[in-house]
């Protein structure tokens, strides 16, 4: 096999520190040993996110200049609506200016007390918008997601049974939605099916339940899609997001991912009275219809990343790169979540630091160790972000002590990627040595991102 080369050369560079371990060292007591609170200056390789970090293109910026920042019915708008319009399949588009926006307004008219949303699995400022209006957010993804490092092709699947059952039990009319992301981020970025999608849309037509689409990956889930589901295998990667988006009855973007953006997101629906209740809000709330949150020039650049992002080679590149490192590591014997997602390789910390008790935190400790040894940035998904306290103060875990190395797209290369593996090294040399982390300091809410740590001397 040849050495896979990124499909685009470098214009304009950004310089990188390089630091040693002793900076580290001393950065890291600073920031408490929470990766969340280091300097972004003293990173080398920032694999926190996928998240706005991406690299936008010649064209992109080009549109930057382009934009058409009329306050209403600006060219740029138009563009961005029939790129949008086109994907989707949807009329009524509603700019934002990220994707927990585009939640706030779609949850806040659909939800509310006695409401339930069901998902494959809801990310987390999803559940936390629902939550928001005191409906309940239900997982259920499919059986196959259990086992981290079996096979299966669509592990971001919804389970089909379950949500037959769940609307037997609570009855449709309580259910507010059922939400299919994709790909399934809080479930190890896998895949859904195109099967699986058409599935839930009968199953939702049945009941008379609204589907939603939250795609911020939609055009890698497309690209697991037509490798892994045989009759869509001659289709176009936008030609399997165009169908699988118009499955939906309202589809939600953080257009920061997939959009190939640093800013933006977007919600669109098919039903007009629902569009007018959520424009209603988005005046309020983030500006006038033709812009929402965005300024002219970020909806020019984001109508030109949403046709980007569907060109063949980029595409393969971009899952193929990001494979590269999950199965490398894997080689390694470093345990990744298997098999690898579009936009990030998840490692098993627990079991990677299996003499660490997930009440000393095996994911923050692999995070600091990382940071420590190699200046690389990841995030902790775990029992420090998702850790609950039972009411004798101890400490309910999580379901499993993961560690999310996220790909920023189209900003490292091949080489960076070799120098992540090459840390590997250092990290499975001293694994055995290592003692876990308490903490000394916690907000009371999503605490992952500012409490401090310490390390625990035995
Ligand atoms: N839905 C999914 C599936 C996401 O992954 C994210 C963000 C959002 C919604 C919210 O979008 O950040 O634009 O408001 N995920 C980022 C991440 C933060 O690191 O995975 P947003």
């Amino acid at each position: 096999m040849r050495t896979l080369t990124e499909p685009f050369k470098i214009k304009m560079v950004e310089p990188l520190k390089v630091t040693t371990e002793e900076y580290r060292r001393e950065a890291l007591k600073v920031a408490k040993y929470n990766p969340f609170l280091l300097r972004a200056q003293d990173v080398f390789v920032d694999l926190l996110t996928d998240s706005g970090t991406g690299a936008m293109s010649d064209k992109q910026w080009s549109g930057i200049m382009m934009g058409d920042e009329s306050y209403a019915g600006a060219r740029s708008w138009e563009h961005l609506e029939s790129v949008v319009k086109s994907l989707t399949g949807m009329e009524y588009i509603i700019p934002t200016h990220q994707g927990r926006a585009a939640e706030r307004i779609l949850y806040s008219i659909i939800g509310g007390p006695d409401k339930v949303f069901i998902s494959n699995t809801h990310f987390d400022t999803t559940r936390a918008n629902i939550e928001y209006t005191n409906a309940e957010a239900i997982d259920i993804v499919c059986t196959e997601a259990d086992n981290v490092e079996s096979f299966a092709p669509f592990k971001g699947n919804i389970d089909l049974e379950k949500l037959e059952q769940l609307i037997k039990e609570r009855g449709s009319k309580a259910i507010a939605a059922v939400i299919m992301t994709v790909t399934n981020n809080s479930s190890g970025g896998q895949p859904v099916s195109m099967a699986n999608m058409k599935a839930v849309r009968k199953i939702c037509d049945k009941h008379q339940i609204m589907m939603v689409i939250d795609g911020c990956r939609i055009a890698e889930n497309s690209y697991f899609v037509k490798h892994r589901e045989e009759e869509y295998s001659k289709k176009s990667y936008l030609e399997i997001a165009q169908e699988m988006l118009h499955l939906g009855d309202a589809f939600i973007m953080s257009a920061k991912k997939d959009g190939l953006v640093n800013m933006g997101g977007l919600l669109t629906v098919k039903d007009k009275e629902l569009s007018v209740k959520c424009q209603n809000l988005l005046i309020i709330s983030e500006g006038f219809t033709t812009y929402g949150g965005l300024s002219g020039r970020d909806m020019e650049a984001l109508a030109i990343g949403l046709t980007e992002v569907f060109d063949e080679d980029y595409l393969n590149y971009r899952v193929k790169s990001t494979a590269y490192l999950g199965e490398k590591l894997k080689a390694k014997g470093v345990p990744v979540v298997w098999p690898i997602g579009g936009h990030a390789v998840y490692i098993d910390a627990k079991k990677l630091y299996n003499q660490i008790p997930v009440e000393e935190y095996p994911g923050q400790t692999l995070a600091v160790d990382l940071y420590l040894k190699g200046g690389i940035r990841t995030v902790e998904i775990g029992s420090v972000m998702f850790g609950k306290y039972d009411e004798q103060g101890k400490l309910i875990a999580a379901e499993q002590e993961l560690v999310r190395l996220a790909i920023p797209r189209r900003v490292y290369t091949q080489s960076h990627i070799d120098y992540v593996l090459d840390v590997f090294d250092d990290i499975l040399e001293m694994r055995n040595q290592k003692n876990g982390y308490k903490i000394t300091y916690e907000p009371q809410f999503l605490r992952h991102f500012t409490s401090h740590f310490e390390p625990i001397k035995k």
